[in-house]
């Protein structure tokens, strides 16, 4: 029906009625009730929401076959990451999806392993304006949470913004990064708006999604990797199943905003990923973009140049560049310009 009909027919219920309003029957009442409503929703989809963002699927296009080929494209070293994420994402986002809680991801690894990266891609992937959206929140750890005494107000604040954002729009994406530098207990509200029916009036905390971002247990996975590999295993044959219950453990254990947390005790953290500590191929390969990002040929001497200077590797198993691929982005612009 066109928004002139739907107009014409609403106005037209309401100047053939010659009587009084409240002598209508309520079937007729209701039916102009629903008509308003329809060109209220009509005109936004139509014309607003076609310039604004709006909680639908223009704005929140959910592309994740675009986000697979991104990650196939830039995330190296990472075989596990792409495994889980991806098909998670896909379940969850699926039209025939049935999910009765938010997808919660609970990421890990030592810095320069690509987690922020994911996020951001993740972010990209899902909302026309990505992490730019409206309902993508963002929490950096010691910025928004500093001071350990604080713990009650930020539980506060946590717990006022979630619900304001899933009332806003359910399909919100909420990611909390340097949850290792959050005083503990920050999440202890959290667990009890990403569980099934946490809300009794009704907002629908089923089409969220919670990303945790943490260095947290970084140094174990490198361990957990090193003595895989000595022992024979290739890394690309290491399995979420390696990793899986030594982040569960970390997490509950380790200092941070998931320390002895109800939101692992209540099991709602529905993923735990392990971001495997970067070798030097997998460097090379952070370095070799970064020139096809500035449309350069990579240089091959500018490349042995970083690598010796730039990067140290781990002592225990001397495999592992300690920074990951971070800052090598800096170090290439000053190479090339
Ligand atoms: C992601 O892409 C790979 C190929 O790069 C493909 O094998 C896989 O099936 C894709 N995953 C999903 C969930 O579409």
């Amino acid at each position: 029906m066109s928004f002139l009909s739907l107009l014409t027919l609403c106005l037209g219920l309401l100047v053939i009625q010659p009587r009084p309003l409240e002598s209508l029957e309520p079937i007729t009442i209701s039916a102009i009730g629903f008509g308003a409503l329809g060109i209220g929703a009509y005109f936004k989809e139509h014309t607003y929401c076609r310039f604004t963002e709006c909680c639908d699927d223009r704005s929140i296009p959910g592309n994740i076959n675009e986000l697979n080929a991104s990650l196939k494209r830039t995330l190296f070293g990472q075989h596990i990451v792409a495994q889980h994420v991806v098909p998670a994402l896909m379940a969850h986002f699926s039209k025939s999806s049935n999910s009765r809680k938010p997808l919660v991801f609970s990421f890990h690894g030592q810095p320069g392993t690509g987690k922020n990266f994911v996020a951001e891609q993740i972010a990209q992937a899902l909302y026309l304006e990505g992490s730019k959206s409206g309902y993508v929140a963002k929490y950096l750890g010691q910025a928004d949470f500093p001071q350990a005494e604080n713990v009650g107000l930020y539980k506060e604040r946590i717990n006022h913004e979630v619900r304001a954002h899933l009332r806003n729009c359910p399909r919100s994406l909420f990611i909390f990064d340097e949850v290792d530098k959050m005083p503990s207990g920050v999440f202890d509200t959290l667990a009890s708006l990403v569980d099934y029916n946490a809300f009794a009036d009704g907002t629908d905390n089923t089409k969220a999604i919670f990303i945790f971002l943490s260095n947290t247990a970084g140094s174990h996975i490198a361990d957990q990797l090193g003595n895989l590999m000595k022992y024979g295993t290739l890394r690309e044959d290491t399995r979420l199943s390696d990793f899986e219950s030594l982040l569960k453990k970390a997490a509950y254990n380790l200092d941070g905003g998931l320390k002895r947390t109800t939101l692992i005790e209540a099991h709602v953290i529905d993923h735990y990923i392990p971001f495997l500590p970067m070798e030097k191929v997998h460097v090379v390969q952070c370095l070799e973009a970064e020139f096809r990002r500035w449309h350069r040929q990579p240089d091959k001497q500018i490349i042995v140049d970083i690598l010796s200077s730039s990067i140290s590797y781990d002592r225990t198993h001397g495999l592992f560049a300690i920074s990951g691929c971070k800052t090598l982005e800096k170090k290439v612009a000053m190479a090339i310009n």
